[in-house]
Protein backbone atom coordinates (compact mmCIF):
# COMPACT_ATOMS: atom_id res chain seq x y z
CA UNK A 1 0.00 0.00 0.00
CA UNK A 2 0.91 3.40 -0.60
CA UNK A 3 0.75 4.56 2.98
CA UNK A 4 -2.32 5.79 5.31
CA UNK A 5 -4.52 3.25 6.79
CA UNK A 6 -6.63 2.72 4.06
CA UNK A 7 -6.73 0.71 0.72
CA UNK A 8 -7.03 3.20 -2.38
CA UNK A 9 -8.88 2.18 -4.77
CA UNK A 10 -9.14 2.21 -8.66
CA UNK A 11 -12.29 0.85 -10.91
CA UNK A 12 -11.18 0.48 -14.48
CA UNK A 13 -14.22 0.27 -16.77
CA UNK A 14 -17.72 1.59 -14.84
CA UNK A 15 -20.72 -0.53 -16.64
CA UNK A 16 -22.53 -2.78 -15.30
CA UNK A 17 -20.41 -4.13 -12.36
CA UNK A 18 -17.93 -1.08 -12.18
CA UNK A 19 -20.21 1.36 -10.67
CA UNK A 20 -21.55 -1.50 -8.32
CA UNK A 21 -18.04 -2.14 -7.44
CA UNK A 22 -17.17 1.28 -6.94
CA UNK A 23 -20.25 2.19 -4.83
CA UNK A 24 -19.35 -0.94 -2.58
CA UNK A 25 -15.92 0.24 -2.30
CA UNK A 26 -17.10 3.81 -1.07
CA UNK A 27 -19.30 1.72 1.83
CA UNK A 28 -15.87 0.13 2.80
CA UNK A 29 -14.53 2.22 6.27
CA UNK A 30 -11.23 0.42 5.40
CA UNK A 31 -10.73 1.86 1.86
CA UNK A 32 -10.74 4.83 -0.24
CA UNK A 33 -12.09 5.14 -4.32
CA UNK A 34 -9.91 7.23 -5.96
CA UNK A 35 -11.79 7.09 -8.92
CA UNK A 36 -13.07 5.75 -12.18
CA UNK A 37 -12.19 5.42 -15.40
CA UNK A 38 -13.71 4.66 -18.30
CA UNK A 39 -14.47 5.55 -22.60
CA UNK A 40 -18.10 5.79 -22.78
CA UNK A 41 -18.93 10.04 -23.26
CA UNK A 42 -22.29 9.40 -22.33
CA UNK A 43 -24.87 9.67 -19.60
CA UNK A 44 -23.37 6.69 -18.07
CA UNK A 45 -19.73 7.89 -17.68
CA UNK A 46 -21.62 11.76 -16.20
CA UNK A 47 -22.96 9.51 -12.96
CA UNK A 48 -19.95 9.61 -11.23
CA UNK A 49 -19.96 13.08 -10.74
CA UNK A 50 -23.12 13.61 -9.45
CA UNK A 51 -21.38 10.91 -6.64
CA UNK A 52 -17.71 12.70 -6.22
CA UNK A 53 -16.25 10.58 -7.54
CA UNK A 54 -13.27 11.41 -10.00
CA UNK A 55 -13.36 10.50 -13.98
CA UNK A 56 -10.45 9.33 -15.47
CA UNK A 57 -10.04 8.57 -19.16
CA UNK A 58 -9.01 4.97 -19.68
CA UNK A 59 -7.70 5.55 -23.20
CA UNK A 60 -6.00 8.32 -24.52
CA UNK A 61 -7.59 7.90 -27.64
CA UNK A 62 -10.89 8.78 -26.03
CA UNK A 63 -10.20 11.66 -23.89
CA UNK A 64 -11.04 14.24 -26.61
CA UNK A 65 -14.55 12.62 -27.27
CA UNK A 66 -14.97 12.74 -23.23
CA UNK A 67 -14.12 15.85 -22.79
CA UNK A 68 -16.28 17.67 -25.78
CA UNK A 69 -19.72 15.52 -24.44
CA UNK A 70 -18.61 17.79 -20.76
CA UNK A 71 -16.81 15.70 -18.84
CA UNK A 72 -14.79 16.95 -16.17
CA UNK A 73 -11.52 14.40 -16.70
CA UNK A 74 -9.26 14.15 -13.81
CA UNK A 75 -6.88 12.72 -15.55
CA UNK A 76 -5.81 9.76 -17.65
CA UNK A 77 -4.92 6.00 -16.51
CA UNK A 78 -1.65 6.36 -15.62
CA UNK A 79 -2.44 8.64 -12.78
CA UNK A 80 -5.12 7.10 -11.30
CA UNK A 81 -2.87 3.82 -11.03
CA UNK A 82 -0.21 6.05 -9.98
CA UNK A 83 -2.79 7.11 -6.99
CA UNK A 84 -3.82 3.56 -5.97
CA UNK A 85 -2.47 0.80 -4.16
CA UNK A 86 -5.36 -1.60 -6.60
CA UNK A 87 -6.98 -1.68 -9.86
CA UNK A 88 -10.50 -3.87 -10.29
CA UNK A 89 -10.87 -4.11 -13.96
CA UNK A 90 -14.04 -3.99 -14.88
CA UNK A 91 -14.09 -3.34 -18.52
CA UNK A 92 -16.21 -5.69 -20.95
CA UNK A 93 -14.78 -9.46 -21.29
CA UNK A 94 -11.21 -9.98 -23.08
CA UNK A 95 -10.46 -5.82 -22.88
CA UNK A 96 -8.88 -6.66 -19.46
CA UNK A 97 -6.42 -8.97 -20.78
CA UNK A 98 -4.56 -6.14 -23.03
CA UNK A 99 -4.81 -3.99 -19.87
CA UNK A 100 -2.51 -6.90 -17.56
CA UNK A 101 0.70 -5.45 -18.76
CA UNK A 102 0.34 -2.25 -17.83
CA UNK A 103 -0.56 -2.89 -14.29
CA UNK A 104 2.37 -5.04 -14.59
CA UNK A 105 4.82 -2.73 -15.47
CA UNK A 106 3.46 0.12 -13.23
CA UNK A 107 3.66 -2.95 -10.07
CA UNK A 108 0.41 -2.30 -9.17
CA UNK A 109 -2.02 -5.21 -7.88
CA UNK A 110 -5.16 -6.12 -10.15
CA UNK A 111 -8.52 -8.33 -10.04
CA UNK A 112 -9.77 -8.85 -13.71
CA UNK A 113 -12.89 -10.73 -13.57
CA UNK A 114 -15.31 -13.82 -15.36
CA UNK A 115 -15.21 -12.58 -18.35
CA UNK A 116 -11.69 -13.56 -18.39
CA UNK A 117 -9.92 -16.60 -18.54
CA UNK A 118 -7.82 -18.42 -15.28
CA UNK A 119 -4.77 -17.81 -17.23
CA UNK A 120 -4.29 -14.01 -17.13
CA UNK A 121 -3.86 -14.04 -13.13
CA UNK A 122 -3.63 -17.86 -12.56
CA UNK A 123 -5.61 -17.13 -9.95
CA UNK A 124 -9.22 -17.57 -9.42
CA UNK A 125 -11.42 -16.38 -6.17
CA UNK A 126 -14.44 -17.10 -3.98
CA UNK A 127 -13.95 -15.51 -1.21
CA UNK A 128 -15.57 -18.86 0.94
CA UNK A 129 -13.16 -21.33 -0.87
CA UNK A 130 -10.14 -19.58 -0.99
CA UNK A 131 -9.38 -16.42 0.12
CA UNK A 132 -6.15 -17.15 2.29
CA UNK A 133 -4.82 -18.63 -1.33
CA UNK A 134 -4.89 -14.99 -2.45
CA UNK A 135 -3.32 -13.03 0.09
CA UNK A 136 -0.32 -10.89 -1.14
CA UNK A 137 -0.53 -12.19 -4.64
CA UNK A 138 -0.29 -9.52 -6.97
CA UNK A 139 -3.76 -10.62 -9.18
CA UNK A 140 -6.40 -12.35 -8.76
CA UNK A 141 -9.94 -13.25 -10.99
CA UNK A 142 -13.74 -13.08 -9.65
CA UNK A 143 -14.88 -15.51 -11.49
CA UNK A 144 -18.37 -14.67 -13.16
CA UNK A 145 -21.78 -14.64 -11.27
CA UNK A 146 -22.77 -18.04 -12.13
CA UNK A 147 -19.46 -19.57 -11.15
CA UNK A 148 -19.27 -17.84 -8.01
CA UNK A 149 -22.88 -19.28 -6.63
CA UNK A 150 -21.84 -22.65 -7.63
CA UNK A 151 -18.28 -22.33 -5.81
CA UNK A 152 -20.17 -20.80 -2.69
CA UNK A 153 -23.41 -23.33 -2.54
CA UNK A 154 -21.26 -26.36 -3.48
CA UNK A 155 -18.38 -25.22 -0.67
CA UNK A 156 -21.20 -25.47 1.38
CA UNK A 157 -22.14 -28.63 1.31
CA UNK A 158 -18.39 -29.81 0.93
CA UNK A 159 -17.50 -28.31 3.88
CA UNK A 160 -20.37 -30.31 6.21
CA UNK A 161 -19.32 -33.54 4.64
CA UNK A 162 -22.32 -33.69 1.96
CA UNK A 163 -20.85 -33.46 -1.27
CA UNK A 164 -20.59 -36.30 -3.48
CA UNK A 165 -21.20 -35.12 -7.00
CA UNK A 166 -23.42 -31.98 -8.28
CA UNK A 167 -24.96 -31.99 -12.18
CA UNK A 168 -26.32 -28.66 -12.36
CA UNK A 169 -28.65 -27.32 -15.12
CA UNK A 170 -28.46 -23.23 -15.28
CA UNK A 171 -30.97 -20.87 -17.06
CA UNK A 172 -28.90 -17.51 -17.87
CA UNK A 173 -30.63 -14.47 -18.49
CA UNK A 174 -29.90 -13.24 -21.96
CA UNK A 175 -28.47 -9.62 -21.28
CA UNK A 176 -28.44 -7.02 -19.13
CA UNK A 177 -31.83 -5.11 -17.78
CA UNK A 178 -30.34 -1.66 -19.04
CA UNK A 179 -28.67 -3.06 -22.76
CA UNK A 180 -31.65 -4.78 -23.33
CA UNK A 181 -32.88 -2.72 -26.33
CA UNK A 182 -30.00 -3.64 -28.09
CA UNK A 183 -29.71 -6.79 -27.92
CA UNK A 184 -31.08 -10.34 -26.43
CA UNK A 185 -33.48 -13.23 -27.19
CA UNK A 186 -37.26 -13.60 -27.53
CA UNK A 187 -39.63 -16.29 -27.82
CA UNK A 188 -37.10 -18.62 -27.93
CA UNK A 189 -34.63 -20.59 -25.81
CA UNK A 190 -31.51 -20.99 -26.84
CA UNK A 191 -29.24 -24.10 -25.74
CA UNK A 192 -25.09 -24.18 -24.91
CA UNK A 193 -23.90 -25.91 -27.69
CA UNK A 194 -21.44 -27.93 -25.44
CA UNK A 195 -21.90 -30.22 -22.42
CA UNK A 196 -20.02 -29.38 -20.13
CA UNK A 197 -21.04 -25.87 -20.27
CA UNK A 198 -17.84 -23.69 -18.84
CA UNK A 199 -19.25 -22.90 -15.49
CA UNK A 200 -18.23 -26.35 -14.19
CA UNK A 201 -14.65 -26.13 -14.96
CA UNK A 202 -14.43 -23.04 -14.59
CA UNK A 203 -15.57 -23.85 -10.99
CA UNK A 204 -12.91 -26.36 -10.36
CA UNK A 205 -10.30 -23.42 -11.20
CA UNK A 206 -11.43 -22.42 -7.79
CA UNK A 207 -11.67 -25.68 -6.37
CA UNK A 208 -10.00 -28.72 -8.67
CA UNK A 209 -11.54 -31.30 -6.43
CA UNK A 210 -15.33 -30.52 -7.31
CA UNK A 211 -16.93 -33.15 -9.00
CA UNK A 212 -19.06 -30.92 -11.15
CA UNK A 213 -21.01 -30.67 -14.57
CA UNK A 214 -23.10 -27.43 -15.88
CA UNK A 215 -25.22 -27.68 -18.75
CA UNK A 216 -26.67 -24.12 -19.60
CA UNK A 217 -29.31 -22.08 -21.96
CA UNK A 218 -30.02 -18.68 -22.71
CA UNK A 219 -33.87 -17.74 -21.51
CA UNK A 220 -35.88 -14.41 -22.69
CA UNK A 221 -35.86 -12.00 -19.92
CA UNK A 222 -33.03 -9.67 -18.21
CA UNK A 223 -33.51 -9.94 -14.38
CA UNK A 224 -31.38 -13.15 -13.00
CA UNK A 225 -29.85 -16.36 -13.43
CA UNK A 226 -32.05 -19.44 -12.26
CA UNK A 227 -29.72 -23.01 -11.36
CA UNK A 228 -31.49 -26.09 -10.70
CA UNK A 229 -29.06 -28.69 -9.05
CA UNK A 230 -29.04 -32.34 -8.27
CA UNK A 231 -26.21 -33.84 -6.04
CA UNK A 232 -25.36 -36.96 -4.91
CA UNK A 233 -24.38 -37.15 -1.21
CA UNK A 234 -21.89 -39.56 0.35
CA UNK A 235 -24.48 -40.79 3.01
CA UNK A 236 -27.86 -40.08 3.66
CA UNK A 237 -28.66 -37.00 4.85
CA UNK A 238 -31.82 -35.43 6.34
CA UNK A 239 -33.29 -31.99 4.96
CA UNK A 240 -32.83 -30.06 8.03
CA UNK A 241 -28.84 -31.54 8.13
CA UNK A 242 -28.78 -29.98 4.78
CA UNK A 243 -30.40 -26.81 5.44
CA UNK A 244 -28.00 -26.11 8.32
CA UNK A 245 -24.91 -26.79 5.68
CA UNK A 246 -26.72 -23.81 3.35
CA UNK A 247 -27.19 -21.47 6.27
CA UNK A 248 -23.69 -21.71 7.59
CA UNK A 249 -23.18 -19.58 4.81
CA UNK A 250 -23.49 -15.43 5.25
CA UNK A 251 -23.43 -15.77 1.32
CA UNK A 252 -26.41 -18.65 1.05
CA UNK A 253 -30.21 -16.61 1.86
CA UNK A 254 -32.69 -19.00 2.01
CA UNK A 255 -35.97 -18.29 0.87
CA UNK A 256 -39.48 -19.63 0.47
CA UNK A 257 -42.39 -19.99 -1.75
CA UNK A 258 -44.82 -20.07 0.91
CA UNK A 259 -44.05 -16.16 1.60
CA UNK A 260 -44.29 -15.40 -1.90
CA UNK A 261 -41.14 -15.38 -2.95
CA UNK A 262 -42.10 -17.48 -5.66
CA UNK A 263 -40.16 -15.95 -8.38
CA UNK A 264 -37.13 -13.94 -9.59
CA UNK A 265 -39.18 -10.61 -9.88
CA UNK A 266 -40.34 -10.57 -6.01
CA UNK A 267 -36.68 -11.46 -5.15
CA UNK A 268 -35.74 -8.19 -6.96
CA UNK A 269 -38.70 -6.51 -5.78
CA UNK A 270 -38.18 -7.24 -2.00
CA UNK A 271 -34.10 -6.18 -2.59
CA UNK A 272 -35.81 -2.53 -3.59
CA UNK A 273 -37.78 -2.89 -0.94
CA UNK A 274 -35.08 -3.20 1.34
CA UNK A 275 -32.95 -0.21 -0.10
CA UNK A 276 -30.80 -2.34 -1.12
CA UNK A 277 -28.33 0.02 -3.94
CA UNK A 278 -29.70 -1.23 -7.42
CA UNK A 279 -31.92 -3.83 -6.37
CA UNK A 280 -29.00 -6.20 -5.34
CA UNK A 281 -29.14 -9.50 -4.13
CA UNK A 282 -25.66 -10.22 -2.92
CA UNK A 283 -26.95 -13.54 -1.50
CA UNK A 284 -27.43 -17.02 -3.64
CA UNK A 285 -30.97 -17.12 -2.89
CA UNK A 286 -32.12 -20.58 -1.94
CA UNK A 287 -35.69 -22.32 -1.99
CA UNK A 288 -35.47 -24.27 1.39
CA UNK A 289 -39.00 -25.25 1.01
CA UNK A 290 -38.69 -26.54 -2.97
CA UNK A 291 -35.00 -28.02 -1.50
CA UNK A 292 -35.60 -32.19 -1.53
CA UNK A 293 -33.40 -34.99 -0.11
CA UNK A 294 -34.09 -38.36 -1.10
CA UNK A 295 -32.11 -40.50 0.25
CA UNK A 296 -28.43 -40.07 -0.51
CA UNK A 297 -29.84 -37.92 -3.71
CA UNK A 298 -30.47 -33.80 -2.77
CA UNK A 299 -32.58 -31.31 -5.40
CA UNK A 300 -32.27 -27.30 -5.10
CA UNK A 301 -32.81 -24.42 -6.95
CA UNK A 302 -31.77 -21.23 -6.85
CA UNK A 303 -31.14 -17.66 -7.75
CA UNK A 304 -28.08 -15.83 -9.01
CA UNK A 305 -28.26 -11.67 -9.21
CA UNK A 306 -25.84 -11.26 -12.05
CA UNK A 307 -25.25 -8.30 -11.77
CA UNK A 308 -24.82 -8.09 -7.98
CA UNK A 309 -23.45 -11.42 -6.29
CA UNK A 310 -19.36 -10.83 -7.67
CA UNK A 311 -19.45 -7.34 -5.21
CA UNK A 312 -18.90 -8.82 -2.14
CA UNK A 313 -16.44 -11.32 -3.21
CA UNK A 314 -14.35 -8.09 -5.32
CA UNK A 315 -14.32 -6.39 -2.30
CA UNK A 316 -12.42 -9.33 0.12
CA UNK A 317 -10.26 -10.23 -2.85
CA UNK A 318 -8.70 -6.42 -2.47
CA UNK A 319 -8.66 -7.61 1.02
CA UNK A 320 -6.50 -10.67 -0.02
CA UNK A 321 -4.35 -8.88 -2.31
CA UNK A 322 -3.40 -6.07 -0.28
CA UNK A 323 -3.28 -8.31 2.58
CA UNK A 324 -4.52 -6.09 4.72
CA UNK A 325 -6.94 -8.76 6.42
CA UNK A 326 -5.30 -12.24 6.85
CA UNK A 327 -8.39 -13.82 8.03
CA UNK A 328 -11.34 -14.13 5.05
CA UNK A 329 -14.05 -15.07 7.53
CA UNK A 330 -12.96 -11.62 8.83
CA UNK A 331 -12.75 -9.72 5.89
CA UNK A 332 -16.06 -11.17 4.84
CA UNK A 333 -17.58 -10.06 8.21
CA UNK A 334 -16.89 -6.65 7.07
CA UNK A 335 -18.00 -6.78 3.97
CA UNK A 336 -21.37 -8.14 4.57
CA UNK A 337 -21.56 -5.49 7.72
CA UNK A 338 -20.80 -2.36 5.09
CA UNK A 339 -23.26 -4.42 2.43
CA UNK A 340 -26.05 -5.55 4.35
CA UNK A 341 -25.07 -9.46 3.04
CA UNK A 342 -26.85 -11.88 5.02
CA UNK A 343 -29.23 -9.21 7.34
CA UNK A 344 -31.79 -10.34 5.17
CA UNK A 345 -34.04 -11.21 7.95
CA UNK A 346 -37.63 -12.49 5.68
CA UNK A 347 -40.88 -13.24 7.08
CA UNK A 348 -41.61 -14.13 10.63
CA UNK A 349 -40.83 -17.82 11.42
CA UNK A 350 -38.12 -17.91 8.76
CA UNK A 351 -35.58 -20.35 10.46
N1 LIG B 1 -22.90 -8.16 -16.36
C1 LIG B 1 -22.84 -9.18 -15.56
O1 LIG B 1 -23.87 -9.72 -15.15
C2 LIG B 1 -21.54 -9.73 -15.07
C3 LIG B 1 -21.57 -10.58 -13.96
C4 LIG B 1 -20.37 -11.06 -13.44
C5 LIG B 1 -19.16 -10.76 -14.08
N2 LIG B 1 -19.18 -9.95 -15.19
C6 LIG B 1 -17.87 -9.65 -15.78
O2 LIG B 1 -17.50 -8.33 -15.36
C7 LIG B 1 -16.71 -7.71 -16.40
C8 LIG B 1 -17.39 -6.42 -16.78
O3 LIG B 1 -18.67 -6.73 -17.34
P1 LIG B 1 -19.86 -5.68 -17.37
O4 LIG B 1 -21.09 -6.47 -17.57
O5 LIG B 1 -19.75 -4.75 -16.24
O6 LIG B 1 -19.53 -4.91 -18.72
P2 LIG B 1 -20.22 -3.54 -19.23
O7 LIG B 1 -20.18 -3.60 -20.70
O8 LIG B 1 -21.50 -3.30 -18.54
O9 LIG B 1 -19.22 -2.43 -18.71
C9 LIG B 1 -17.94 -2.27 -19.21
C10 LIG B 1 -17.51 -0.81 -19.07
O10 LIG B 1 -16.16 -0.71 -19.52
C11 LIG B 1 -16.06 0.39 -20.40
N3 LIG B 1 -14.93 0.17 -21.32
C12 LIG B 1 -14.93 -0.37 -22.57
N4 LIG B 1 -13.67 -0.41 -23.04
C13 LIG B 1 -12.87 0.10 -22.08
C14 LIG B 1 -11.47 0.32 -21.97
N5 LIG B 1 -10.64 -0.01 -22.96
N6 LIG B 1 -10.98 0.88 -20.84
C15 LIG B 1 -11.82 1.23 -19.81
N7 LIG B 1 -13.16 1.06 -19.87
C16 LIG B 1 -13.66 0.49 -20.99
C17 LIG B 1 -17.41 0.49 -21.07
O11 LIG B 1 -17.65 1.81 -21.58
C18 LIG B 1 -18.36 0.13 -19.92
O12 LIG B 1 -18.71 1.27 -19.15
C19 LIG B 1 -16.59 -8.76 -17.51
O13 LIG B 1 -15.43 -9.52 -17.27
C20 LIG B 1 -17.81 -9.62 -17.30
O14 LIG B 1 -17.68 -10.90 -17.84
C21 LIG B 1 -20.32 -9.42 -15.69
Amino acid sequence: MTGGTTIKVAVNGYGVIGKRVADAVAQQPDMDLVGVADVAADWRTRMPATKGIALYAADPAHADTMRAAGLALAGDLDALLAASDIVIDCTPKRIAAGNVEKYRKTGIRFIVHGGEKHSVTGHSFVAEANYETALGRDSTRVVSCNTTSIVRTLSALKRTGLLGSARGTLLRRATDPWESHLGGIMNTLVPEPEIPSHQGPDAQSVDPDLDVVTMALKVPQTLAHLHYWSIRMPRKASKDEVLDAFRASSRIALIRMADGLGALNAVKEMMADFGRPNDSLYEVALWEDMLKVQGDELFYAYMVDNQAIVIPETIDAIRALTGAEADGAASMARTNEALGVGAFGLAPGHA
